[in-house]
C-alpha cells in the first residue's frame, strides 16, 4: 500500500492540513478504510438496535398559530428532542439550490477550498474542516464540512464562498421566520410570552450554517458519518438530501430511529443549550449518521444558538414555577470551548452545566 495510506500521521495532514478532505480520499477510490477512520467496536452502529417500524413525528407547520400544533412542536420537543416539519413555508427550489450549491463548494479544487480552512479564528465567519487536538482527532469522522457564522448579509457576500454565498444566505434569511415560530412556540410553554428584542440573542443570537458532505466510503461499515453527539445549539433546522442515514436515538433507550428523507421536509432538534435553559424539559437526543458506501450526502444544519457572550441556565420563569434547578449558569462560550476540547461522547458535554 502507498505509504500515505497507512501512515496515520501523513493521511491526517493530506485530509485537514492540507485541505484535501475526506473527499480527496474517496476520489482515490480505495478499497480499504485507513486505520485513521476506523472506529474502535463499541462506537460502530449496531443496526440491530434500529427500530424499523417508528418514525420521529411529522408536523405540518400551514397553521403554526393552532394550538393543536403548537401541542405537536412542544410534545415533540419534550419526548422525542426531535421532529420533522412540512409546509414550513421555504420553497422547495430554495433547498434545492443550497443542496446544489453545497456539491459545488466540496467540489471545488483543493486549492479554492483551502482558502476556507480554519486556522485558529483567521478566516473570518467561515471554517472548512476544523481539526481538533490530536486527543480528539485520534479516529476521524467520514465527513467534510464548512461551517459559515451569520453576522450580517454584507459579511456573508463578502466572506462566505463565492459558489454558494447567495444560495445560503437566500436560505438563511427565508428560514429565519421558520425559526421565530418555532421558538416562539417552545418558550411560550416554558413561561415566556414571546421571542422579542430581549430574549433574541438569548435564544438565537448566533446562527451558523453548515454543509456537511459525506462520499462515498470503502468499509462502510467500520466508519461513521458522524458518531453519536448531541448538539449545543438552542435548535437545529437541517435540511438533507435523499440519500438518508441519520440516526436519533429514542429517548432514554438503546434504540434507534431512522429520518427518513422526506421531500421538502426539514429536521428540527432541541440542542443542549435549549435543555439546559428548559431545565430539562425539551430533550437535545443523541444522533448519528452511518457512512455510506454507495452514495455522496450532503445534509445542511442550521445551528441556532444563543450568542457567545450570553449567560445560560434554566431560566427564571422556570425556576419561579417551583422546580429544582437541574443546571447552573455557565457563559456560553465557556460551553462551546468545552464541547470541542474533548473527542465527542454522546451527551458527554451537557456535564459541563450540571453540578450545582
Ligand atoms: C450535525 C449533524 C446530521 C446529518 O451536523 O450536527 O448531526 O444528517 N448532522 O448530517
Ligand atoms: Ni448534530
Amino acid at each position: 500500500m502507498e505509504p500515505l495510506l497507512t501512515n496515520t500521521h501523513k493521511l491526517k495532514t493530506f485530509v485537514i492540513d492540507e485541505g484535501h478532505g475526506v473527499k480527496g480520499l474517496s476520489d482515490l477510490k480505495i478499497n480499504t478504510l485507513p486505520e485513521l477512520f476506523i472506529q474502535p467496536l463499541e462506537k460502530r452502529f449496531d443496526m440491530s438496535k434500529v427500530l424499523s417500524e417508528e418514525l420521529i413525528p411529522i408536523i405540518d407547520m400551514s397553521n403554526s398559530e393552532d394550538p393543536e400544533v403548537m401541542k405537536l412542536i412542544c410534545d415533540a420537543a419534550e419526548n422525542h428532542g426531535f421532529f420533522q416539519v412540512v409546509n414550513h413555508g421555504i420553497p422547495l427550489s430554495m433547498m434545492e439550490d443550497v443542496k446544489d450549491s453545497a456539491h459545488k463548494f466540496f467540489g471545488l479544487s483543493v486549492e479554492e477550498k483551502t482558502k476556507y480552512l480554519f486556522k485558529d479564528g483567521t478566516t473570518k465567519n467561515v471554517e472548512y474542516l476544523r481539526s481538533f487536538t490530536p486527543e480528539v482527532d485520534k479516529v476521524l469522522d467520514w465527513k467534510d464540512h464548512l461551517g459559515c457564522a451569520y453576522v450580517s448579509d454584507d459579511e456573508a457576500i463578502e466572506f462566505w464562498p463565492h459558489v454558494c454565498r447567495y444560495q445560503l444566505l437566500e436560505y438563511m434569511n427565508k428560514s429565519e421566520s421558520l425559526i421565530k415560530r418555532l421558538l416562539s412556540v417552545l418558550i411560550k410553554r416554558l413561561g415566556i410570552p414571546k421571542l422579542d428584542k430581549t430574549n433574541q440573542q438569548l435564544f438565537m443570537g448566533l446562527r451558523r450554517i453548515t454543509l456537511n458532505y459525506y462520499p462515498i466510503c470503502p468499509q462502510p461499515e467500520l466508519a461513521t458519518g458522524v458518531g453519536s453527539h448531541s448538539d449545543f445549539s438552542t435548535v437545529t433546522v437541517l435540511l438533507q438530501d435523499e440519500v438518508g442515514g441519520l440516526y436519533v436515538r429514542k429517548f432514554e433507550t438503546d434504540n434507534w430511529i431512522h429520518v427518513p428523507p422526506i421531500k421538502g421536509s426539514l429536521t428540527v432538534n432541541v440542542g443542549d443549550a435549549l435543555q439546559i435553559m428548559s431545565n430539562g424539559r425539551y430533550k437535545s437526543v443523541e444522533h448519528r449518521v452511518v457512512a455510506n458506501g454507495h452514495n455522496d450526502r450532503i445534509s445542511v444544519p442550521i445551528f441556532v444558538n444563543p450568542s457567545l457572550s450570553e449567560v445560560i441556565g434554566p431560566l427564571p420563569q422556570v425556576i419561579k414555577r417551583g422546580e429544582k434547578a437541574l443546571y447552573k449558569q455557565v457563559l456560553y462560550s465557556d460551553y462551546v470551548n468545552h464541547f470541542f476540547s474533548k473527542a465527542y461522547n454522546g451527551k458527554d458535554a451537557i456535564d459541563f452545566a450540571k453540578g450545582i
